[in-house]
């Protein structure tokens, strides 16, 4: 059996994306285990913490669930165009120190959704997301793709997915996903040979 994190990019109680990170723990196919996450608890990333006291025990933990887990399910807001910095700001913290990246990111299977309760359906922030995915090296599945519009129509009072056809692409997204995760098996997989982010860039001229 796979394990997916999947982790909702949200703060607040009623959160959409929250409701549709439920939902797809609940359409994902019986092969797989969905470990429902979130960024609750991590505070804003300060250098000056890290070096005095290490990454916080939130961190920690969260990467340590990533890190076991077969793949990891990104399912983003989107803040005028782009990743909500809460979202980003959690990431960043699971991406220290740059040593672990490679264990915690490293060629793990990643989707990306994302729920708006206007027209976009967070198009523009799961495209934001896709140079983060690069850094960390993770291997992005593309296979299929939700941006989820109209939030408030598609769910409960709730917060409980209701629209029949909306279950049946979400479902048709975990079920491609889980698929992609068992094609690409940690033993099958290669270290990502990624570099750190921050490192030289090689400039022509
Ligand atoms: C938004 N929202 C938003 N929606 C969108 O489709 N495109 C956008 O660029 C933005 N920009 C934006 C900026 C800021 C600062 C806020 C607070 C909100 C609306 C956003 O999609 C909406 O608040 C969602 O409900 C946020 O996701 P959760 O919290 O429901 O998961």
């Amino acid at each position: 059996m796979n394990t997916i994190i999947g982790i909702a990019g949200s703060l607040r109680k009623a959160s959409y994306n929250a409701a549709l990170l439920r939902a797809a723990a609940e359409l994902a196919p019986p092969s797989c285990r969905i470990d429902v996450a979130s960024i609750r608890g991590i505070p804003l990333y300060d250098g000056d913490i890290e070096a005095a006291e290490g990454v916080p025990p939130a961190v920690t933990e969260l990467k340590g669930r990533i890190a076991s887990a077969d793949g990891l399910l990104l399912v983003t807001p989107e803040y005028n165009n782009s990743i909500p910095g809460v979202f980003k700001n959690a990431i960043d913290w699971l991406s220290r120190p740059p040593d672990d990246i490679d264990q915690v990111f490293g060629n793990r299977p990643i989707g990306i959704m994302g729920a708006t309760p206007g027209m976009g359906g967070t198009r523009l922030s799961q495209t934001a997301w896709l140079p983060v995915v690069r850094a960390l090296g993770m291997s992005p599945w593309f296979g299929e793709t939700l941006f989820l519009s109209n939030a408030s129509q598609v769910f409960d009072r709730t917060g409980v997915l209701v629209d029949e056809k909306v279950k049946r692409l979400l479902a048709a997204y975990m079920n491609g996903f889980a698929a992609f995760i068992k094609s690409t098996t940690r033993s099958n997989r290669s270290p990502s040979g990624r570099r750190d982010p921050s490192s030289t860039s090689l400039h022509t001229s």
